[in-house]
C-alpha cells in the first residue's frame, strides 16, 4: 500500500463477522466496498466464537425486542448460508442437530421446565426429557444427568469456516478487503467521510460516501470518530478446543457450560466470562473451570487431547445489546455491539444494515437498537 487515495461507495471499518457479512450483503447490491481490518479477517471474536445459533440461550437477560432479531437471524440462516458457500465456493459447516440442555440436580430441573415453557410459549419446538431419554439420544453423558431439554430448532456453524467463507464470498462480489491496516481517523470532508489508514510507515486516505463502523472492540481503542463515546468495552471469553474420538452428536449445555462438536471429532468447551480490558491470554483458572463443568456431564472427554485455548474479545455496551442504526453524522453508521450474539445475529445485521445504507430508513426490526439510547445514557451521567 501506498500513501494514495483511494474511492469507494462505502468503507467498512472492521472484518469481523458483522464488517464482512454487512459488506457481503452491500456487494451483492451492487455497491463498491472497500473492508479495513486491523488485525486477520475475523480476529477478536468471531473466529473465537462457539458458533452455536440459539436464540434459547440467557432467555431471562433478553428483551423481547432483541429475542425478534434472534429468531428472524436464525430464520435467514439457511438461505445466508447458501448464499456466501455460493457466492465463494467454501462450506461453513453449518449444522442442524439442536442443542440438549442437561440437568443434573433438581434446581436444574426446574431451570429446563421454565426454559421449555418460555421456548413453547415462542412458538419453537423444545421436548422435555428424563435422564434415561437424554442419555439414549448422547450415550456418552454422565450417569448423573437426570433430566433434558431438546432444542431441535437450534443449529450451529463453524465460525472459523463461517468467517473463511465470508471472505471468499465478499472477494466474488468485488469487495476489496484490506487486512494488517488499522483505521487512526474517520471524518466527515466536503461531503464525503474521509478515513486515515495506518499501515506501517504509510498514512493513505480512503474516501468513501459511507462509512459502517464495525471495528468490534476497538471502536474506541485507537480510532477517532466523529461519534460521542459509547463506552464499548471487552468481555474476555476463553475456549477449550479438545480433539479426540467424536463423544457426542449435538450441542450439550447446561448453566456452567456449553460442550460443541465439530467435524473430525473437535470439541469446543466454553466459555469464561470476564472483565479483563484488552487482556488475550488464556489462564490457568478459565480452564480449570472449563474442563470441570464439562468433565461433569461428560466425563468421557478425560481421554481426549487439549488442541487449543484460545480467547476472545466479545464487544457489549453498558446493556449488553447490539447497536446497530445511523450515528448522528451523516453518512456514517454503526453495528457493533453483539456481545455473545455476533454469530447468530450476523445475517439480520446485514440484511437490515444494508437496507438502511441503500435507502436511508431505519427498518423497525432494528430501531430498538439505535445509538440515542447510549448518548441519553452519557448525558444522563454527565448531568450527574
Ligand atoms: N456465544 C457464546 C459466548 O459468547 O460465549
Amino acid at each position: 500500500m501506498t500513501n494514495e487515495s483511494r474511492l469507494a461507495d462505502v468503507a467498512i471499518v472492521g472484518g469481523g463477522v458483522i464488517g464482512l457479512s454487512c459488506a457481503f450483503e452491500l456487494g451483492r447490491r451492487g455497491r463498491s466496498v472497500t473492508v479495513v481490518e486491523r488485525e486477520e479477517v475475523g480476529f477478536g471474536a468471531s473466529t473465537v466464537a462457539a458458533g452455536m445459533l440459539t436464540p434459547s440461550f440467557e432467555v431471562e437477560l433478553t428483551p423481547p425486542e432483541l429475542v425478534e432479531l434472534q429468531l428472524d437471524s436464525l430464520r435467514r440462516y439457511p438461505q445466508f448460508i447458501t448464499d456466501v458457500e455460493s457466492a465463494g465456493g467454501l462450506s461453513c459447516e453449518y449444522r442442524d442437530e439442536g442443542t440438549l440442555w442437561v440437568s443434573r440436580h433438581r434446581d436444574d430441573e426446574l431451570e429446563l421446565d421454565h426454559l421449555c415453557q418460555i421456548q413453547k410459549d415462542r412458538g419453537l419446538p423444545a421436548k422435555r426429557l428424563t435422564g434415561r431419554e437424554t442419555r439414549a439420544i448422547e450415550p456418552y453423558l454422565s450417569p448423573r444427568v437426570i433430566g433434558g431439554l431438546l432444542v431441535e430448532s437450534d443449529h450451529q456453524v463453524n465460525s472459523r469456516k463461517l468467517v473463511a467463507a465470508l471472505e471468499a464470498a465478499c472477494l466474488c462480489v468485488g469487495v476489496e478487503i484490506i487486512t494488517k491496516t488499522g483505521v487512526s481517523t474517520v471524518q466527515r470532508v466536503g461531503g464525503r467521510a474521509e478515513l486515515t489508514l495506518q499501515r506501517d510507515d504509510e498514512r493513505p486516505l480512503l474516501h468513501a460516501d459511507q462509512v459502517l463502523l464495525a471495528a468490534g472492540v476497538w471502536l474506541e481503542e485507537g480510532l477517532v470518530t466523529p461519534l460521542p463515546r459509547i463506552g464499548m468495552r471487552p468481555i474476555k471469553g476463553q475456549i477449550v478446543h479438545l480433539k479426540g474420538q467424536p463423544l457426542v452428536n449435538r450441542v450439550l449445555r447446561n448453566s456452567d457450560v456449553y460442550i460443541v462438536p465439530r467435524a473430525g471429532g473437535e470439541l469446543l468447551l466454553g466459555a469464561t466470562e470476564e472483565e479483563q480490558g484488552f487482556d488475550m491470554e488464556p489462564t490457568a483458572g478459565g480452564t480449570l473451570d472449563l474442563l470441570r463443568y464439562a468433565f461433569e456431564i461428560l466425563p468421557g472427554l478425560y481421554d481426549l487431547y487439549v488442541s487449543e485455548i484460545d480467547v476472545g474479545l466479545r464487544p457489549a455496551v453498558t446493556d449488553h445489546q447490539p447497536v446497530i442504526g445511523p450515528t448522528n453524522t451523516e453518512g456514517i453508521f454503526i453495528a457493533g455491539g453483539h456481545y455473545r450474539g455476533g454469530v447468530l445475529l450476523a445475517p439480520s445485521t446485514a440484511h437490515f444494515v444494508a437496507e438502511l445504507m441503500t435507502t436511508g430508513r431505519v427498518p423497525a426490526e432494528v430501531e430498538p437498537f439505535g445509538i440515542e439510547r447510549l448518548l441519553l445514557e452519557r448525558q444522563q451521567e454527565a448531568a450527574g
